[in-house]
């Protein structure tokens, strides 16, 4: 995708170059010096007067007129110098890759060596840009009719750059690869229900599987009925769809041991049940398989950069609809770990697959556990869109996934859990535990209902009802599924070192 090319750029002919500025340098510097007296000084009086923006996030758009190979300069504004870092980096970069999206061109270029300031290194931002490109240029195809006129689009980028080739050539790699993982995760939620079915969602994971050599397991539902996964079944009883249980594994050490789980609800629509949901509420249940998104893109990342590290990802895959046959409230399961559940929402059913999800995993030898799900209504009201909620049983894993969430740029505030909260969920008179214990504090409930089953093991629950989906394009992408988690998930697993 990309090209990394150790020359001038502005010796070279390119229709359109990418230049960082910071907002009042004392003066400019190399390349931006060298542009500079190319123009006679007017870049310096362009800046000045204000009329040429170095504000964050600010794109100006300049003809070259003739006095230099490029056709046309994009000026990304990169606010104050000492305020940069990783993370506002890549979303000027998303800021300035969408705005050329606009511009009918086929080939871009970005000149790096401007961005070498104290703080962000070459290759670190040759890694900011290739990941913000591929994040905020994606579209996702959707089904509207063809029109016939020949589209004009970027076919070529290259990267200009004075620093060790290599180095920048690795880095545009890894960054590409979290790009591209995570549209692909997005791409899974904007899919709708009718066209991702459990079963679709399980062919995905074979292919992604084959490509990069995991280990397969893909339990159908006779297969899910012999090992007892009731709580799973419950919530598919409904549906006229089977449900498949989705297991992948890469071994990146010697041994099977240090196991990290990933687990993501793969609900491929939630009506919510007999608990049916308001007309309102029930659009936008496609994207109910987030957290299998983010785990599948997680692992194309980890499949791509092949770290040290043991993984495996589990993913219950099903919908939860009405029907003569479908589990009711009142109704009492048994899951796959024994624990017995009086169902007394349908709506909760996320809660009830991960329950069996999580069991799995530890079966298959996960010794940490991350579950990533869309799972609580709950969740948006206490912390809102932009935040995905935590929950934790180990203090030094949840700071793990933190740090990861902080190089992604993806925002994690952590829950209170209490024995409080505990005793609310095993509060069943006829059984172990019961599926919702109420509104009040109910994200809490949600991930309270998983760490029964996770557990002694360390574990770290991550809800992303509100940030799966957004309403409004942004920098690095545009309306419909964020992909969200599946950079922190794959970072996470890359930094993860045993205590
Ligand atoms: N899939 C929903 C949660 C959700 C809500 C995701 C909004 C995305 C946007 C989940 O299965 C659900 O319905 N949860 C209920 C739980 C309640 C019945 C305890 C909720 O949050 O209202
Ligand atoms: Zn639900
Ligand atoms: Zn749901």
């Amino acid at each position: 995708m990309f090209k990394i090319l150790n020359e001038n750029p502005f010796e070279s002919k390119v229709e359109c170059l990418i230049v960082g500025l910071f907002e009042k340098p004392e003066k400019f510097t190399g390349m931006l010096e060298q542009l500079d007296g190319m123009f006679d000084g007017e870049l310096t009086e362009l800046v000045k007067s204000g009329d040429l923006s170095a504000k964050f996030k600010s794109v100006s758009v300049i003809h070259g007129l003739g006095k230099s190979n490029v056709k046309r300069f994009v000026f990304v504004g990169l606010g104050k110098e000492k305020e940069i870092n990783f993370t506002t980096l890549k979303e000027a970069f998303g800021a300035a890759s969408k705005k050329l999206t606009n511009i009918r061109i086929r080939n871009l270029a970005i000149a790096l060596d401007s961005f070498i300031c104290e703080k962000i290194a070459a290759d670190d931002a040759a890694l900011a840009f290739s990941e913000a490109y591929i994040m905020a240029t994606y579209e996702f195809q959707g089904y509207k009719q063809k029109s016939n006129e020949p589209e004009i689009k970027i076919e070529t980028v290259e990267i200009f750059t004075d620093a060790n080739l290599d180095e920048i050539k690795l880095a545009a790699e890894i960054g590409s690869s979290y790009g591209k993982g995570t549209n692909s995760a997005r791409t899974l939620v904007n899919l709708p229900g009718n066209m991702l079915k459990a079963s679709d969602l399980a062919q995905y994971a074979k292919e992604l599987g084959e490509k990069h050599s995991f280990e397969l397991e893909i339990l159908n539902k006779s297969e899910i009925e012999k090992l007892g996964m009731g709580a799973f079944l419950a919530v598919n009883q409904g549906s006229a769809e089977p449900p498949y249980m989705i297991v992948l594994k890469y071994q990146g050490k010697d041994e099977w041991k240090d196991v990290i789980g990933l687990v993501g609800k793969g609900i491929t629509f939630d009506t919510g049940g007999y608990s049916i949901k308001p007309k309102d509420g029930i659009v936008g249940m496609k994207s109910d398989m987030g957290g299998a998104a983010a785990v599948l893109g997680a692992m194309e990342i980890i499949g791509n950069l092949r770290p040290e590290q043991n993984v495996v990802a589990v993913i219950p895959a099903t919908d939860n609809m009405i029907s003569g046959n479908a589990f009711k409230p009142d109704d009492v399961i048994t899951s796959f770990s024994g624990k017995t559940i009086e169902v007394l929402n349908t709506d909760a059913e996320g809660r009830l697959v991960l329950a069996d999800a999580v069991t799995y995993a530890k079966h298959h030898g996960a010794n940490y556990l991350v579950d990533v799900a869309t799972l609580t209504g709950g969740v948006i009201v206490a912390l809102g869109l932009d935040k995905t909620g935590a929950l934790t049983n180990d203090e030094a894993l949840f700071e793990k996934v933190l740090e990861a969430s902080y190089e992604a740029g993806e925002f994690i505030w952590r829950l209170p859990y209490t024995e409080k909260d505990k005793e609310r969920v095993r509060g069943s008179k006829i059984a172990d535990l019961n599926n919702s214990p109420g509104r009040e504090g109910h994200a809490i409930m949600g991930g309270a209902f998983i760490g029964e089953f996770a557990e002694e093991t360390p574990w770290v629950h991550l809800d992303i009802a509100g940030t799966a989906t957004t309403k409004s394009e942004y920098d690095l992408g545009p309306a419909g599924g964020t992909g969200v988690m599946a950079r922190t998930l794959a970072l996470f697993v890359e930094n993860f070192e045993m205590e």
